[in-house]
């Protein structure tokens, strides 16, 4: 290579690190403040989903739960989301609904966090956040990991009553979400927003 274009290229190489560097910075505070937000906002949902299931499913029983589940889940979704501009859900790799399907990005922070939990990580502790871009249009994107708990074992465990075994197998007949142990990776909340 010729000395000049070698300068060139030196030159253009140190402008692009400051650039960059300094866009990942402004992006960081971006980002920080929103996966604030992002998890104020899993738990209230969190909390207000398992409250909706544990006090059905004392009322009752675990069956008659899973209707009142499959379509509270959304609408509690909805509540949390609502006027704040984002969107909250939850996916998973074994799945109970379709609805609930991971896509390409959440698949692979799903893949992220199994991969964690296998090296011994927290559940408690597992969240990703990401800013992407898609078609010129900036979007946030937030996940955080879903453990077992003993009152999912009820209807995502490896012994079912035969009354909650009939009534999934009546709604979710490709039902993918059972044979979970206490502790395992049940899924994730996910979260987004548009950015500027
Ligand atoms: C009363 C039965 C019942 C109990 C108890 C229950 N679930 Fe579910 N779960 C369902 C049903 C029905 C769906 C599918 C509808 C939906 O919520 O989207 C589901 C879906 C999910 C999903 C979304 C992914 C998918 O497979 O569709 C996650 C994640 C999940 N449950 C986690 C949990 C966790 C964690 C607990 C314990 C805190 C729990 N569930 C307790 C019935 C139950």
């Amino acid at each position: 290579m010729c000395t000049k274009c070698i300068i060139r290229a030196t030159v253009i190489a140190v402008v692009s690190t400051i650039s960059s560097s300094q866009l990942a910075m402004a992006e960081s505070d971006q980002q920080k403040t929103l996966d604030a937000q992002a998890l104020k906002l899993v738990k209230g949902f969190g909390k207000d989903l398992k409250h909706t299931l544990v006090s059905s499913m004392k009322k009752d029983g675990p069956a008659a739960a899973i209707g009142v589940c499959n379509l509270q889940a959304p609408e509690i979704a909805t509540k949390h989301a609502h006027a704040s501009g984002w969107t909250i859900g939850r996916t998973s790799t074994k799945l109970r609904s379709h609805t609930n399907a991971p896509d390409e990005w959440e698949a692979k922070v799903l893949a992220i966090f199994a991969q964690k939990k296998a090296e011994g990580g927290d559940l408690k502790k597992m969240q990703y956040s990401e800013i992407i871009e898609k078609d010129g249009k900036k979007t946030y994107r937030y996940m955080k990991a879903i453990g077992v708990a003993k009152a999912c074992l009820n209807c995502h465990g490896e012994n079912l009553k035969p009354a909650v075994s009939a009534a999934l197998k009546d709604k979710y007949p490709d039902d993918a979400a059972t044979g979970f142990k206490l502790g395992d990776l049940r899924g994730a909340f996910t979260l987004s927003k548009s950015v500027k």
